[in-house]
C-alpha cells in the first residue's frame, strides 16, 4: 500500500437543495518522502481534496489511507488527533488566529507537537523576522501567507499540504518559499503536497496529479525533478 491512497472518494456538497458532487470518484496514491503537485482549473476540487487527505474534512463515500491507516474511517476527535500528530496545513485563506502575533501563530502550532522546529528560524526562512510581533491585520497579504507557511512547518509534520501556498507572493519571494518546501521534502524527507495554479512547478514535483472535474485525470512521477532556483515562470 502506498502513504497515501484515495479510493473513489466522492464528496457531495448540499448547500439547501443544491448538491455539488466536489470529488467524483478520486483514485491516486503518492509515496513516502515525494514532493507532489496538485494542478487544475479553478473548481477542479483541489481543496476538497486536500482538505479530506488532512483531515480537515468528511468525504461522503470512498476510503483514505494514510501510512496505512484507514482516516477516512476516524470520528471528529480522532481525526483532530490524527491531523494534531501528522499534518502540517496550509491554507488557500490563511486561517491566521487574528488576536495572536505572527510568531505566536506559529509558535502556538509548534506547542502541539514534541519535536518542532525553531520559530525564530522558521520566521527568518520566509523572511519575516522584523515583522514578528505584528498581528495578521497589521501584515500583508503576502506577509500573512508566510505566517501561515511558517505556522504549518512548525510543527515538523510527515505530510505538509499547501494549498496556493505562493498565491499571494511576488516571483522572488514565491520563489524562496518554494525552495524552502523543496528542502523540507529532500532533507527531512517530508511528503508535502502543492495544490498551485502555475503549471511550471510540475517541474520541481516527483509526482504531478492532475485533478479535472472532481477525478484525478493523471498522476506521473517526474523521472528527473529539478531545483526550483532552474524554473523560470
Ligand atoms: N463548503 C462548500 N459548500 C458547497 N460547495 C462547495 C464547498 N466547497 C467547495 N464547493 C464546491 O466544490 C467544487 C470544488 O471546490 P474546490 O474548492 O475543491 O475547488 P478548487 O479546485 O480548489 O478551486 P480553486 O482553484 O478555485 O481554489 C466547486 O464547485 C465548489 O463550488
Ligand atoms: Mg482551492
Amino acid at each position: 500500500m502506498s502513504y497515501i491512497e484515495f479510493r473513489n472518494v466522492r464528496k457531495v456538497y448540499r448547500t439547501g437543495d443544491v448538491e455539488v458532487c466536489a470529488l467524483n470518484g478520486c483514485d491516486f496514491f503518492v509515496n513516502k518522502g515525494e514532493l507532489c503537485v496538485i494542478v487544475g482549473q479553478s473548481g477542479a476540487g483541489k481543496t476538497t481534496l486536500l482538505n479530506i487527505l488532512g483531515g480537515m474534512d468528511k468525504l461522503t463515500t470512498g476510503e483514505v489511507f494514510l501510512d496505512g491507516r484507514e482516516i477516512s474511517k476516524l470520528k471528529t476527535k480522532e481525526l483532530a488527533t490524527f491531523r494534531r500528530d501528522n499534518v502540517g496545513f496550509v491554507f488557500q485563506f490563511y486561517n491566521l488566529i487574528p488576536n495572536l502575533t505572527a510568531y505566536e501563530n506559529v509558535e502556538m502550532a509548534a506547542q502541539l507537537v514534541k519535536d518542532p522546529i525553531d520559530c525564530d528560524m522558521l520566521m527568518n526562512e520566509v523572511g519575516l523576522a522584523e515583522r514578528k510581533n505584528n498581528f495578521p491585520a497589521q501584515l500583508s497579504g503576502g506577509e500573512q501567507q508566510r505566517v501561515a507557511i511558517a505556522r504549518a512547518i512548525a510543527k515538523n509534520p510527515k505530510l505538509l499540504l499547501c494549498d496556493e501556498p505562493t498565491g499571494a507572493l511576488d516571483y522572488q519571494t514565491g520563489k524562496a518559499i518554494l525552495k524552502l518546501l523543496q528542502q523540507l521534502s529532500v532533507t527531512k524527507g517530508m511528503t508535502v503536497v502543492i495544490i498551485t495554479h502555475n503549471s511550471a512547478l510540475t517541474a520541481m514535483a516527483d509526482r504531478v496529479i492532475r485533478v479535472k472535474n472532481g477525478k484525478v485525470i493523471s498522476n506521473v512521477v517526474n523521472e528527473s525533478p529539478v531545483n526550483v532556483e532552474e524554473i523560470e515562470w
